[in-house]
């Protein structure tokens, strides 16, 4: 009988002994929960999700390309310092700066830093493809790459990609910007398998049209690599210019950068996050048709579209 109950006793102290343990790995967890890194935190999607998580009660490392952006970003309160993409010296030493300041802790990477480079597919010469792939493609990679031991060793981590709708539809003009985010698929979806079982997510978001400053930077990008004047599409490339300079949303179903939060934040918190999460009416709708139409027919509807800019 005493015995009886000494063995009820021991049970009970296990029992409470695995509970304070799961309490505290929870804990823990939760405090991991805080901290994620973001690129291109200087204006539109990046600066509006480093913002609101940082409101939230995460630890924000709201990284930008240039000092100016960064000074911004500290006068907000955010942590913040400089990140370029095309640069690896760059990327290392802001790798290494969140895990000095986290100890060597990350729960989550939003790759989001890149640029549009507009222009027909004939005019990409193989800098400016270089320039656009180093950006949006390597950069992303490498900082990844940089992150996924890291979350190993924790055992959890998120990786959020900002594709894009023109991540799986190509629209005429875009060629450069779709032949990136189409890789970033590509390696994103290749990566989730590697990384099934792991307890590292990997979520693509799809947006379509985000007002923000992309369009400023298109123009810039257009100016300093293509020549304009040189091509066969010159004509062609005063409506296009005429789109990127337009003040106000260019097309219709234009969102604001925080129909994307939304979606950062799902990816971030959900205990099972979605592999792909679609932003805007068009991305829905041209999920949808590139499911059950011909190529052929795709084709006329793109080719109008990206025609109509
Ligand atoms: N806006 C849309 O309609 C839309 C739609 C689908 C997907 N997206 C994606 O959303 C993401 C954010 O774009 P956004 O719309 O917010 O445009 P944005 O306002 O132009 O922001 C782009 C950010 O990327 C940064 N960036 C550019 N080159 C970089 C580099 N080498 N290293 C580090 N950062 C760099 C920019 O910094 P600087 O200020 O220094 O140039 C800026 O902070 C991009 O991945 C874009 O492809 C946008």
């Amino acid at each position: 009988m005493l015995s009886l109950h000494v063995n009820q006793c021991q049970a009970m102290k296990n029992a409470n002994l695995l509970h304070t343990y799961k309490l505290f790995f929870k804990g823990r967890l939760q405090l991991m929960k805080k901290t994620i890194l973001i690129t291109g935190c200087s204006s539109g999607i990046g600066y509006c999700v480093a913002k609101a998580l940082h409101k939230q009660g995460y630890r924000v490392f709201a990284t930008a390309r240039r000092a100016e952006s960064v000074e911004m970003l500290l006068i907000e309160g955010l942590e913040s310092f400089q990140l370029n993409l095309m640069d690896s010296n760059s990327i290392n030493f802001a790798f290494e700066e969140v895990m000095r300041r986290t100890n060597g802790e990350l729960y989550a990477l939003f790759n989001n830093g890149a640029f549009g480079l507009p222009g027909a597919v004939e005019d990409l010469h193989r800098d400016a493809l270089r320039a656009q792939f180093e950006t949006n493609v390597f950069g992303w990679q490498e900082l990844t790459n940089l992150a996924i031991p890291v979350m190993r060793r924790q055992g959890y981590g998120r990786i959020i990609q900002n594709s894009s709708v023109l991540g799986f539809v190509s629209l005429p003009f875009r060629g450069a910007y779709n032949a990136s985010k189409y890789a970033i698929e590509g390696l994103s979806d290749t990566l989730r398998l590697e990384l099934r079982g792991s307890n590292i997510y990997v979520s693509l978001i799809e947006p379509g049209p985000i007002s923000s400053q992309f369009r400023i930077n298109a123009v810039k990008a257009l100016e300093k690599y293509i020549d304009v004047n040189n091509s066969f599409h010159r004509d062609k490339y005063q409506g296009v210019l005429t789109r990127l300079n337009k003040a106000g949303p260019a097309v219709p179903f234009t969102l604001p950068p925080e129909a994307v939060l939304k979606r950062v934040i799902h990816a971030l918190e959900a205990p099972r996050p979605q592999p792909r999460y679609y932003v805007t009416f068009p991305t829905y709708l041209f999920g949808i048709l590139k499911r059950i139409l011909s190529t052929r027919v795709l084709d006329v509807l793109l080719a109008k579209s990206g025609n109509n800019n």
